[in-house]
């Protein structure tokens, strides 16, 4: 991305309103008020066909007849006028240009907005919106939007696709305390999207933490690869979970991925923290944009008060936060700092006597030992402390502790006093709530986002034992004979020209046939029906297992035909294939879909009811690291099965995860040629026996 261009866009030095009125009411005269108000910097040209003057500036009647040079041009005129304006600005060179003005694809007017987008690229411009309320930074003192105000400042910077929400987060920043430092309003996203908006708040000095407010990512691809290039914390609030293609879905892998679950694991695999709702959205921005990362997972809880001790072991609970005894010599130290009937486990209970001094001593050695990862400070408010002090207290036995890189949350339960101590300990870069169970989640933010940045670290290595020429040479047989699907041989030459060990299988059209290639994989074999027509072969009589020998190899020939031919009289039959029968093994399934948003993805869980009945999956857009794919064995709630449950032996996780990972690699590299597929079952054996793909299937796409 062109970074240069975007700095014209996102910190312009002049700025032209195309639209700018003098009518109180109108959003061209909201604008440039909000510049004038906002004390920006850099120069203001009002645009206006007939008015000379704008709140008290030089108005132009065109961008062409400024005489100075123009960064951004923010757009408030009719739809059906922004090509012609558009045009304007590429002749006068303008940067870049914020729409503000609606009526675009989002009524669906796409020609419009391509129209708009395709001029402006021909000049180089970059287009913010349309749709949109507009930008606000506080470092650079712009307020280029009709939002009221600019926020309170702080670290954090906002990218809405919703405009509405972006003017009412802004507001509530003053009520919440949470500051920001940017908000850009993105809209309908025609050309500036989440990914360059990323890409750019990472370089962007005033933005410690990006806080995003999703509705649909067009290219999820972009985003993940934004998001993981990204050194700042990202976390994003997404509403409403992605249907789309899940009704349309030729499968069962496709069937249970529409329901967002793609959009879940695309997230972590970009190390994007999420954000439960609105509320959370801000408490976590607040911890993220003043916190560093939680690295460990030892959250030691320091607090007066038993009650809010117990709601925040429930929240760590929740959260995912282990909460651990401290060891014996942390125990010892603090049991100084309480008296009798406190306790030194976790939470530590100074209890309702302590004051600054008792807070100020157990703050400053804890957050030093080396065993304590994150610290939790909880408080309730007495009639025997003051709020501000013991504040004071906490923030100075931070500094004295004289470590760096491990985070803390607040949490001051109270009444004005109490408020008053959040909004110093904010202040003082210290995250405070009102509530213990949301300092809790703030810390769990904070690991949740080491964690996922630790997972993202480990990059995918290509297999480069692979036969993709080969891969696409059977495709391209399939598509010459106009099949849409791949037929179980076909399959499983791909899955087997990727490295997966597939159980043997070949296409016999004769009986001798069928007992030579028999006799070449050796007794017991499986035999079944093959047939484009013909997909649920069980169903059709088209399966026989443990065939022992030629005469039953004949037999089963037969028989498979017959029923075959009862089944559908007009199927078109290539064969039976002749499958080496593998012994048992646990069965999994590992499934892939095309998704709109992020495209190949990988589908895990175990078979039978656990997938049909309890949909106990997991997801990963692809290609996957056999370390990430190792992961998905451990998500899944059966996972267990595989580590070897109740006296079972370990089952070959390794093998399993290099299969996904290699899985990933082939539907990520035949991309553009895979609709989705499975291989179900694939039996896992004991640890260093391996696995087998049973049954593999390739849909193609049309
Ligand atoms: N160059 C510069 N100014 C022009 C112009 C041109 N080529 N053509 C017209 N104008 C002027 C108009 O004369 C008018 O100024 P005036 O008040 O002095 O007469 C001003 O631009 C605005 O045009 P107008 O036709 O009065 O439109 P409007 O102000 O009623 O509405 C929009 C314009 C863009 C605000 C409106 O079309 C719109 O899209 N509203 C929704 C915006 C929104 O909500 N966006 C965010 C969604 S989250």
């Amino acid at each position: 991305m062109d970074l240069e261009a975007l700095n014209g866009l996102l910190r312009p030095q002049s700025i032209a309103v195309v639209g700018a009125s003098n009518k109180e009411g109108k959003i061209g005269y909201t604008v440039v008020k909000n510049l004038l108000d906002s004390h920006y910097e850099g120069v203001i040209y009002p645009i206006n066909p007939t008015d000379s003057e704008i709140l008290g500036l030089k108005a132009y009647p065109s961008v062409l007849d400024v005489p100075g040079t123009i960064d951004a041009a923010t757009i408030i005129v009719p739809a059906k006028l922004v090509p012609m304006v558009t045009e304007e600005c590429g002749k006068k060179g303008v940067k870049g240009l914020i729409i503000i003005a609606s009526g675009f694809s989002e009524v669906g007017r796409q020609d419009l907005e391509k129209q708009v987008v395709d001029i402006a690229h021909s000049y180089g411009m970059r287009v913010l919106g349309p749709n949109i309320v507009g930008i606000l930074s506080n470092s650079d003192l712009c307020n280029a939007s009709f939002a009221p105000f600019l926020p309170l400042p702080g670290k954090a910077a906002l990218v809405s696709q919703s405009g509405a929400l972006l003017i009412a987060m802004d507001a509530s920043t003053y009520t919440r305390r949470v500051g920001f430092d940017k908000m850009v309003s993105i809209g309908n996203m025609s050309d500036v999207n989440f990914a360059d908006t990323i890409e750019w708040l990472d370089q962007d000095e005033s933005t410690a933490c990006i806080s995003l407010y999703i509705e649909g990512l067009r290219n999820g691809r972009a985003f993940i690869n934004a998001a993981l290039n990204a050194v700042k914390p990202i976390i994003a609030l997404k509403a409403g979970v992605s249907a789309h293609g899940a009704a349309a879905a030729a499968s069962h892998t496709g069937s249970l991925a529409g329901s967002g679950k793609i959009y879940d694991t695309a997230f972590q695999q970009g190390g994007v923290v999420r954000a439960s709702d609105l509320n959370n959205l801000f408490d976590r921005t607040l911890a993220l944009s003043l916190q560093p990362p939680m690295q460990g997972d030892n959250m030691l809880i320091i607090t007066n008060g038993g009650g809010v001790g117990v709601l925040a072991t429930d929240a760590a609970e929740r959260y995912g936060v282990p909460l651990r005894f401290a060891p014996a010599d942390v125990q010892a130290e603090l049991r100084k700092h309480m008296p009798e009937f406190g306790s030194a486990k976790n939470p530590v209970d100074l209890t309702g006597m302590a004051g600054k001094d008792w807070y100020y001593a157990s703050v400053r050695f804890a957050f030093a030992h080396p065993w304590v990862d994150a610290l939790a400070v909880l408080y309730c408010e007495t009639a025997m402390t003051d709020p501000l002090e013991i504040a004071q207290g906490i923030k100075q036995a931070l500094e004295d502790a004289g470590v760096e890189g491990k985070p803390v949350a607040v949490s001051f339960v109270g009444g004005e006093q109490s408020a008053a101590a959040r909004k110093w300990l904010v202040e003082n870069g210290i995250p405070a709530y009102d509530a213990p169970d949301v300092a809790i989640n703030a810390l769990a933010a904070l690991r949740e986002y080491a964690r996922s940045r630790q997972m993202a670290a480990v990059p995918f290595q290509r297999y480069a034992d692979v036969d993709e020429a080969a891969a696409r040479q059977i495709i391209a047989n399939a598509r010459a004979h106009k099949n849409s699907s791949l037929t179980e041989i076909e399959s499983k030459k791909i899955f087997r020209a990727y490295g997966m060990p597939v159980a043997m299988t070949e296409l016999a059209t004769t009986e001798d046939e069928a007992v030579q290639i028999a006799e070449q994989i050796g007794y017991p074999i499986v035999m079944k029906i093959m047939s484009h027509d013909i997909l649920h072969k069980s169903d059709a009589g088209g399966v026989k297992v443990n065939v022992k020998n030629a005469e039953g190899a004949r037999e089963a020939f037969r028989t498979i035909i017959a029923n075959a031919k009862a089944y559908k009289a007009d199927a078109v039959i290539e064969g039976v294939a002749v499958q080496e029968m593998a012994p048992w093994g646990t069965e999994v399934i590992v499934g892939s879909v095309n998704d709109p948003t992020f495209g190949p993805s990988v589908m895990f869980g175990l078979g039978g009811i656990f997938v049909e009945i309890l949909k106990d999956v997991t997801f990963r857009v692809a290609p996957v690291s056999a370390e990430q794919s190792y992961k998905m064995l451990e998500e899944i709630k059966a996972g267990a099965i595989l580590a070897g449950a109740r006296g079972e032996e370990p089952r070959d996780r390794k093998a399993l995860s290099e299969v996904l990972s290699r899985y990933s690699q082939m539907i990520t590299d035949l991309g553009d040629e895979i609709s989705e597929s499975d291989a179900n079952p694939v039996l896992v054996y004991e640890e260093g026996q391996g696995v087998k793909v049973v049954d593999a299937r390739i849909i193609l796409k049309k």
